[in-house]
């Protein structure tokens, strides 16, 4: 434009409004604002209706939302809206009705027997996901987050139980527990033999021979075996096979809580072990603790 001296700076040049007026389509002078720029002029045109009522509608809604909802900030806070909406009203309800769709299957979990809960399928299948979560949060310390154990606390995925692995088992095991001080605690203590001076060093060394023999990691030893005959079967039975009742554990497989080295047994017979299990009664609701059972029976090494 600076090349044409006649527009330069000549915002109402009538001959250039004019001419531009002559290029626009069917506009007259009125359906300018007459404003121009740089020669451009500025049609006056109404917003499109459909516009224009989706505007309003929004104004409508944004002083409705003012009303209904906590909106406008007032010191301390803000307006609370006629319906009382709050995050934390909304987090309530939802959490409303997830309590009381568990409430129906908790209700069912306290009333039936574990077996009978293990036939329903959607109620078991409740009761292995909160037996997980409370494992997850009571268990998992001692026995590890996937019940694999470590020494001294037993692996719960296999079949190997020191006190049984029926539902009824497990149930009264995390009831009461083990050594726990509980009146109903599954006690039975193994004596410490060189401790308590019962065996000497080499006669607990014979009888570590003949426990090793027993899985084939040793030879035999007579010696071992009298010692073995007179002092343990009481508890790890005739053949080393263990008793349940006592939780002796079975000495013949290839499981040991307290390792298969030489030095391990020699630390178990010499001390004694006699792990501690805490008991739960009382501390968890009788409910988790039928879940926390049903759990630890799914783990693989549930008996029927
Ligand atoms: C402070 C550590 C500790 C905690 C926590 C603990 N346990 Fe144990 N648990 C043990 C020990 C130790 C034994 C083995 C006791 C023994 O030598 O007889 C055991 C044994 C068991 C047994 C018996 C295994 C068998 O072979 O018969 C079960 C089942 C069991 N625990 C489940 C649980 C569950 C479920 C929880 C959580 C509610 C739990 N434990 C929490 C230490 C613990
Ligand atoms: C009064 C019962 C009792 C007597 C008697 C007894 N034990 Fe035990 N023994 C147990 C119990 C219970 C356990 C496992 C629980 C624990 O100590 O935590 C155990 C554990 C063991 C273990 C550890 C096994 C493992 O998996 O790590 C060995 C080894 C063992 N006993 C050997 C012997 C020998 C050898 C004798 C005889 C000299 C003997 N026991 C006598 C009750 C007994």
């Amino acid at each position: 434009m600076s090349e044409n001296p006649t527009n330069k700076n000549n915002f109402s040049n009538n001959k250039t409004e004019k001419n531009q007026q002559q290029n626009l389509p069917k506009h007259t002078d009125e359906s300018t604002t007459g404003h121009q720029w740089d020669g451009i002029s500025e049609y006056n045109i109404g917003a499109p209706r459909w516009w224009l009522i989706v505007w309003i509608i929004c104004i409508i809604w944004g002083v409705g939302y003012w009303f209904f909802y906590p909106a406008i900030p007032v010191p301390n806070g803000n307006t609370t809206g006629s319906l009382k909406w709050s995050k934390y009203s909304q987090l309530d309800e939802a959490q409303g009705i997830v309590s009381s769709k568990q409430a129906k299957y908790l209700e069912k979990i306290s009333k039936l027997t574990l077996s009978e809960i293990q036939q329903d399928k959607n109620l078991l299948e409740f009761a292995l996901n909160g037996g997980k979560s409370a494992f997850q949060q009571n268990c998992s310390a001692c026995h590890g987050r996937g019940a694999q154990g470590y020494k001294g606390y037993p692996n719960l995925n296999d079949d190997d139980w020191l006190w049984g692995g029926k539902l009824e088992d497990i149930y009264t095991t995390l009831l009461y527990g083990i050594r726990s001080g509980h009146d109903k605690a599954r006690v039975n203590q193994m004596p410490a033999f060189g401790l308590d001076k019962v065996l000497k060093k080499d006669e607990i060394n014979a009888t570590i021979d003949y426990v090793l023999s027993l899985s084939n990691k040793a030879k035999h030893n007579a010696k071992g075996e009298a010692i073995f005959k007179a002092n343990c079967v009481a508890c790890h039975g005739n053949e080393g096979k263990g008793n349940r009742q006592l939780g002796a554990p079975n000495l013949t497989d290839a499981i040991w809580l307290y390792g298969q080295k030489r030095e391990d047994l020699y630390q178990t017979i010499y001390f004694a072990r006699n792990g501690v299990m805490p008991f739960w009664e009382k501390r968890l609701d009788d409910n988790t603790i039928k879940q926390l059972t049903l759990y630890v029976h799914s783990l693989g090494g549930g008996e029927q």
